[in-house]
C-alpha cells in the first residue's frame, strides 16, 4: 500500500511565517503573547504556551512586554495603543494581508467607497475594515451587492481567503452600481492551491484522509472536494483512523486544512505507513 501527501497542504506561508516570528519571539518569564490565538488550534496554541508565548485577548490584560500581531492582521488603533502603553509590538501580520489593508486603506484616501467582499465576522475583514478612513461595506453575498445604491466612486478589495469564484460573482452585481469602479483583487492563492492539490491526488488514490478541525470550515470544504473523487475520511487525529478503512485499498492520498499542525499530518502518515 502507497501512502501519498498532497503537494501542498496544512498551514500556509502567512501562518508558517506567524509562528515563526512568534517562536523567536517567545519569551519563558511569560511576557511574550499573541493578540487572539495565533491560529485556531488548541493544540498550537498550547504547544506555544510551553514554548513561552502566550495569547490575550486584549491589550488591557498586558501591564508589560511584548504583543505579537497575528498573520490576519489587526487594525491602526491596536498599534496605537500599544505605543501608548510602552508594549513592544511585532508585527506577523500576513503581507497579503497587508496588501489587502493598505489598498482599502488607499482607496479609502482616494475618496472611494470601499466594499470589502468577505465575511463579516472574519478577523481579517475586520482587521481590513479598520483601515478605511470612512468605513466600509462588507458584502457576503450577491444579494448583499444588489441591495447596495448606486454611488459615485466604487473600489472593491477582498478577504484573502474568500472563493474566487464568488469573489468573481459578487463583482458581476457591483459592476451594475458605480460608473468609476476599482476592483482589486487581494484573493491569496493558498487556498486554491491546497484544493487544487487535493483534487489532483484524489483522482489518483483509493482513498483520501483529510486531517484538520470538524468544526475547521476550509478542512470541511476539501473533505467535500475529494469526497467528489474518492472515499473520503475527515478525521481529526490519528485516534481516529479505522483499520477496515484500509481493505482493498492500494493508495492512500492524505491532505489537511489551513490550521492542522504538522506534527499531526506526520502522526496520519506514519500510521499510515506502519499499515502499508
Ligand atoms: Fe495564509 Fe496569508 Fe494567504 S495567512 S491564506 S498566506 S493571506
Amino acid at each position: 500500500m502507497e501512502v501519498i501527501l498532497a503537494e501542498y497542504l496544512g498551514f500556509c506561508y502567512g501562518v508558517k511565517r506567524a509562528i515563526e516570528i512568534a517562536r523567536e519571539n517567545a519569551s519563558p518569564d511569560g511576557t511574550s503573547s499573541t493578540l487572539g490565538p495565533i491560529i485556531h488550534n488548541p493544540q498550537m496554541v498550547e504547544r506555544l504556551k510551553n514554548e513561552g508565548v502566550g495569547t490575550v485577548a486584549s491589550l488591557g490584560e498586558m501591564e508589560d512586554g511584548l504583543v505579537i500581531i497575528r498573520s490576519h492582521g489587526v487594525g491602526p488603533k491596536v498599534y496605537e495603543e500599544a505605543e501608548s502603553r510602552g508594549l513592544e509590538l511585532v508585527d506577523a501580520t500576513c503581507p497579503h494581508v497587508k496588501k489587502a489593508q493598505l489598498s482599502a486603506k488607499l482607496l479609502s484616501e482616494e475618496g472611494y467607497t470601499v466594499v470589502i467582499v468577505g465575511e463579516k465576522e472574519h478577523p481579517e475583514v475586520k482587521s481590513i475594515f479598520e483601515w478605511t478612513q470612512h468605513g466600509a461595506r462588507i458584502i457576503e453575498t450577491e444579494e448583499e451587492a444588489d441591495a447596495l445604491p448606486k454611488c459615485g466612486k466604487l473600489g472593491v478589495v477582498c478577504q484573502t481567503t474568500f472563493s474566487s469564484d464568488r469573489f468573481r460573482s459578487i463583482v458581476s452585481c457591483l459592476l451594475e452600481k458605480s460608473r468609476d469602479i476599482k476592483i482589486l483583487r487581494t484573493i491569496c492563492t493558498a487556498t486554491d492551491m491546497r484544493q487544487t492539490a487535493a483534487l489532483e491526488l484524489a483522482e489518483k488514490v483509493d482513498m483520501m484522509l483529510v486531517v484538520g478541525g470538524k468544526n475547521s470550515a476550509n478542512t470541511t470544504r476539501l473533505a467535500q472536494l475529494c469526497a467528489t473523487k474518492c472515499r473520503t475520511y475527515h478525521i481529526e487525529t490519528v485516534a481516529e483512523l479505522q483499520d477496515e478503512w484500509m481493505n482493498n485499498v492500494n493508495k492512500i492520498g492524505i491532505t489537511a486544512g489551513a490550521s492542522t499542525p504538522d506534527w499531526i499530518i506526520k502522526e496520519v502518515y506514519k500510521q499510515c505507513q506502519s499499515r502499508a
